[in-house]
């Protein structure tokens, strides 16, 4: 089979190419990035060679550079995973969130209707179902769960998902969709908490906590999320949401605290800084439906996992230096020096 995998030179994406090359060498790869800001081809040096797998450079806007690579590759499974994907940015700038992470997942499935396809999947996020209180732990996003959004990224996001629902009713495009919550893992850009306050933890610069510190999101590591996609775009049912998530609700001011800990460092660096707008407070999913239809469970817990992501981003350190030494440090001053 020829799997075509968007945004593959990104943190989720590059994680699901190794994943799909080691357990099924029989497959095909085709990655297509535009590498923005947040794509990076030297996390896929290792691969780049391989006789079963292509990088192509090229926007999913891009009608005509998409369906050219539709032409030569005739993928049967399509893997979404291009987007415009962080918050903070989408709140700055929504037009170019609205661009990709809509109109690109358009002119995606216009492709697979045109060249038709086994399946083609969106790697949607937990945030199209906004943020649940915090003083109701019994709450959990389930598939039925409104959509109902907060930021310019999660209204894409959602946008997104209506659009990929849309094609499978009215043209029969058969699709899934999963929902994930925050991942963390190797090759996460350092914009993102986690990498963001190791690399400052390591560099004794202050960790700025937005608000207090109290909202809480659900972790995954990220192999965890490249198992359950695998599992839904081969047995998945078509039409159908899937929520994927391990049940790891942790507040932001204790992830601080734990890698400040496990780096040796002191709590002085924390900053409590300007709440980010509209900040959702907790999200948390029930993977029930996963797990009883693929029998998908999490298989690294987050205290491993953290600890094995600390390990990656020491000895790493070239790899996300070099990303945060160019133009990271403009947007960095303009998202945190006067916050
Ligand atoms: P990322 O920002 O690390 O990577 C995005 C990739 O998409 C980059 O390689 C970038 O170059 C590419 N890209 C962006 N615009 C493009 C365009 N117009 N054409 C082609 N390529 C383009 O993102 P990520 O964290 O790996 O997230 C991947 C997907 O998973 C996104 O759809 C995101 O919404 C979803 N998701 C992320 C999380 C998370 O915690 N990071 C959780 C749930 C869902
Ligand atoms: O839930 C899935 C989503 O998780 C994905 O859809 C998004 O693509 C992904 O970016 C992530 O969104 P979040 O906004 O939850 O992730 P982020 O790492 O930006 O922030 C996590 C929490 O930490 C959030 O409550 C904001 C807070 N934060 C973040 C940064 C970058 C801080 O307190 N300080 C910071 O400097």
């Amino acid at each position: 089979m020829t799997i075509l995998v968007t945004g593959g030179a990104g943190f989720i994406g590059s994680n699901f190419i190794f994943y799909e090359l080691e357990k099924h060498p029989e497959d095909r790869i085709v990655c297509l990035d535009k590498l923005t800001y947040a794509g990076n081809l030297s996390t896929l040096k290792n691969v780049l060679d391989a006789p079963n797998f292509r990088f192509v450079k090229a926007d999913i806007c891009d009608r005509a550079a998409v369906y050219q690579l539709f032409e030569e590759e005739h993928p049967d499974i399509v893997v979404h995973f291009a987007a415009e994907s962080h918050v903070d940015r989408s709140i700055e700038n929504p037009g170019v969130f609205l661009e990709t992470n809509i109109m690109g997942t358009a002119v995606l499935m216009d492709a697979c209707r045109g060249y038709g396809i086994k399946r083609y999947h969106q790697v949607s996020t937990d945030e199209v179902y906004g943020d649940l209180p915090l003083d109701r732990p019994d709450l959990f996003f389930t598939e039925e769960t409104p959509i109902h959004t907060s930021s310019p990224y999660s209204s894409s996001k959602a946008a997104a998902d209506l659009l990929v629902q849309a094609y499978h009713r009215t043209y029969g495009l058969p699709v899934s969709i999963s929902r994930c919550s925050n991942n963390y893992g190797p090759y996460q850009f350092p914009e993102k908490l986690i990498p963001l306050m190791i690399a400052n933890c390591l560099a004794d610069k202050p960790l700025p906590v937005y608000g207090e510190g109290i909202n809480v999101r659900d972790w995954l590591y990220v192999e965890d999320h490249c198992k359950a996609i695998d599992l839904i775009m081969r047995k998945g049912r078509v039409g159908e949401v899937y929520n994927i998530g391990g049940h790891n609700e942790m507040r932001n001011i204790d992830i601080v605290k734990l890698i400040i800990k496990e780096l040796g460092k002191s709590e002085d660096l924390i900053t409590f800084v300007k709440d980010r707008k509209g900040h959702d407070m907790r999200y948390a999913i029930d993977p029930a439906k996963i797990h009883a239809e693929l029998g998908w469970l999490p298989e690294t817990m987050f205290a491993e996992g953290i600890k094995k992501t600390i390990r990656w981003y020491l000895d790493n350190k070239e790899w996300w230096e070099t990303i945060i030494s160019g133009e990271y440090q403009k947007y960095y001053q303009e998202m945190y020096g006067n916050r």
